[in-house]
């Protein structure tokens, strides 16, 4: 059975540095709170219109492709984890095969809706397609594009001052050596759904919505002209209620994280029959630096075998992990063969872990 070897990381953020102060200007925060609830100092925002969540999932994937010293023609399955794509549908892995100029068709393109956990999935399905003998070179993306969607109001300003845009990409290839991804854990639990969520566009909201405002009329005098996306229609009510921004239930997610962080690394740990002082780096969704320090005491790991980088980036959810792995390797914190964990969990809840030998 062929190993899941990382054979390329890259990353890209855009230019554009968005200071705590920044965000003063435009809504009632400090960057006292900021830092202090949440460790962020700054964050990167793309400039409006310039790029799209495919192209700087592309800025990333360029550098992860030549990084493995292949060719975008060479990959045989795309999976892209992202909260913001493009569109509605498609998702973002054909316009990632598009963007990449990759014109033949033998290959997949597979969009992964998990939110913080989205590339740890995309690791694991990944895993799966190449121990298997069904691919030889994937490339797994994780990108997102937060500041197009945020309400940067103060009303949403415990989750906006959060957020960030970013992309980070690692080619999986099949290879015979020992390094690779060992093992990954997946775990979820719906019950919790709303308490991290962007409702619209959805469906669920539209009906719920309209039947609070006389539902059956509306759809007798709907007018399929003016609504040319079906059920994904934008009424006062969407726009007043702000569903279409993202909502937290933060002290509710915090708590759930730091229980969970530390369950879901220790049971891939256990699993291959490490322990943590078997690390050599950790990497953490990066959600909040509170969270990630609260699960590195408890681990007991030295600050020397943790990497955070959301001062710099925020919460770049399914791009946090991949954007600090890429990061954590290029300045020589992780080397070949070093044994590393990634760990996330978010929205769903949804919480997973991947320990593999670089
Ligand atoms: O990546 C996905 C997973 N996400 C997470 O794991 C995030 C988990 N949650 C968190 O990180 C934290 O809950 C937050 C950073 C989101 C919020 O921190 P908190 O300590 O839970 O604050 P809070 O929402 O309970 O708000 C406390 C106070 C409130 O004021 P009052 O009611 O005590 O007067 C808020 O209105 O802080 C206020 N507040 C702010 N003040 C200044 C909330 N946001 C801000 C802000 N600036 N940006």
């Amino acid at each position: 059975m062929p190993n899941t070897r990382i054979a390329g990381v890259g990353h890209h953020v855009p230019e554009n540095i968005v200071t705590n102060d920044d965000l003063t200007k435009v809504m009632d925060t400090t960057d006292e709170w900021i830092r202090e609830r949440t460790g962020i100092e700054e964050r990167r925002y793309v400039t409006r219109g310039e790029d799209s969540t495919t192209t700087l999932a592309a800025k990333a994937s360029r550098k992860a492709i030549a990084d493995a010293g292949i060719q975008a023609e060479d990959l045989d399955f795309i999976i892209f984890a992202t909260l913001s794509p493009d569109y509605y549908f498609p998702g973002c892995g054909v316009l990632l095969q598009r963007e990449l100029g990759i014109t033949k068709t033998e290959i997949g393109a597979l969009d992964i809706r998990n939110q913080c956990t989205g590339f740890v999935y995309g690791l694991s399905v990944a895993d799966q397609f190449i121990k298997s003998g069904m691919y030889k070179n994937i490339l797994l993306v994780g990108a997102e594009i937060h500041s197009y969607g945020l309400d940067f109001s103060t009303a949403g300003r415990s989750v906006s001052v959060i957020f960030g845009d970013g992309a980070g990409a690692v080619v999986l290839q099949a290879s015979d050596d020992d390094t690779g991804v060992i093992n990954t854990k997946l775990h979820s639990d719906g019950t919790h759904a709303e308490k991290l969520a962007v409702l619209h566009p959805g469906m669920h909201a539209n009906v719920l919505i309209n039947k609070i405002d006389g539902f059956d009329e509306f759809l007798i005098n709907f007018d399929y002209e003016d609504q040319p996306y079906g059920g994904l229609f934008i009424n006062n009510e969407i726009v007043d209620t702000k569903i279409y921004a993202p909502y937290m239930e933060g002290q509710a997610v915090f708590k759930k994280a730091v229980q969970k962080f530390p369950e879901v690394i220790m049971e891939g740990l256990a699993a291959a029959g490490y322990g943590p002082g078997d690390l050599d780096m950790f990497i953490p969704h990066q959600a909040n630096l509170r969270i990630s320090q609260f699960v590195q005491r408890l681990m007991k790991l030295p600050d020397d075998k943790v990497y955070n980088n959301i001062m710099k980036y925020g919460n770049t959810t399914a791009a946090s992990i991949p954007i600090a792995f890429s990061e954590a390797i290029e300045k020589g914190k992780i080397k070949r063969g070093d044994l590393v964990s990634l760990a996330a969990f978010g929205s769903g809840f949804t919480w997973a872990s991947a320990l593999l030998r670089y």
